[in-house]
């Protein structure tokens, strides 16, 4: 069996190997992606819009995150677990960003995310310094995304470009182990890749990072209406509900249950 994958391992894959990221949010898929071999399990507040049907992010809250890391934790993966900070849950101050992802890590979090890079240089620093290892998350921050117009494509004007580089040399210098990079230019992304000693790991921002991140509803299909950048892998959506169908139709036939499905105890 392969050793429990941690920060370092991560640090150590860049240039040498791929990085596969995905999220999952409770005990059963976690326990599925660990055994596909992902290297990180997130899981984000992607959850909020995945799993619970709100139009954002932004209700998602740390009870919510850590009932969903705690089922997630029970699963005890091989792969790097990486707890998500909800929205509010680290902006207000550096003390309550340490306690909430602190609360985290004693939930079985191996790391937090947070959105965000320069403005929240400080709030990292602590972060390491109470001993959390950080994923840093810039480019498109959905948190925000109403302070930008919406969940607009990042990295096109000559300004935003520089600011998605000061955001990652900031996250390194604070000791960030990693980067998410979200629907930013491929090119900028490329860029930040090459420039920080840290792995990238993109979604919606090209080939050239060290590595990947999908949400696990996109992957399986089970999204109504997926992001551009998303690829399917497969169409759980049909198999789920022609399974379904098949079940309703053996129920309403009387075909199900059929004698294996239950008992008769014979009284003498
Ligand atoms: O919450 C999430 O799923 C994320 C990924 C899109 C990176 O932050």
């Amino acid at each position: 069996m392969k050793a429990k994958v941690n920060v370092k391992t991560i640090m150590k894959m860049k240039n040498q190997e791929k990085i596969a990221m995905v999220t999952a949010y409770d005990y059963v898929s976690a326990k599925l992606v660990d055994s596909a071999g992902v290297d990180i399990i997130l899981v984000g507040d992607s959850v909020g819009m995945a799993a619970h049907g709100f139009t954002s992010t932004l209700p998602v809250d740390m009870t919510m995150m850590l009932i969903h890391l705690s089922s997630v934790a029970r699963a005890q993966p091989r792969a790097l677990v990486v707890g998500d900070m909800p929205f509010l849950s680290y902006e207000t101050s550096i003390e309550e960003a340490v306690r909430n992802a602190g609360l985290m890590m004693k939930t079985g979090a191996d790391a937090v995310k947070l959105e965000g890079g320069l403005e929240y240089e400080e709030t990292v620093r602590a972060l390491v310094r109470a001993g959390i290892p950080v994923m840093g998350h810039i480019g498109l921050n959905p948190q925000r995304a109403l302070l930008i117009g919406g969940y607009r494509k990042r990295g096109i004007s000559e300004r935003e470009r520089e600011k998605i580089l000061e955001d990652a040399k900031a996250l390194e210098k604070a000791g960030a182990f990693s980067i998410v990079i979200e629907y930013t230019s491929a090119d900028v992304a490329k860029e930040v890749t090459e420039e920080v000693s840290i792995p990238t790991i993109c979604i919606g921002s090209g080939p050239w990072c060290d590595g990947q991140v999908l949400v696990f509803h996109d992957l399986l299909g089970l999204t109504e209406n997926p992001p551009p950048f998303s690829k399917q892998y497969a169409n759980l959506k049909e198999v789920i509900t022609n399974a379904v169908k098949s079940y309703v139709e053996e129920v309403k036939t009387g075909r199900f249950p059929e004698e294996k499905h239950y008992f008769i105890e014979k009284k003498d």
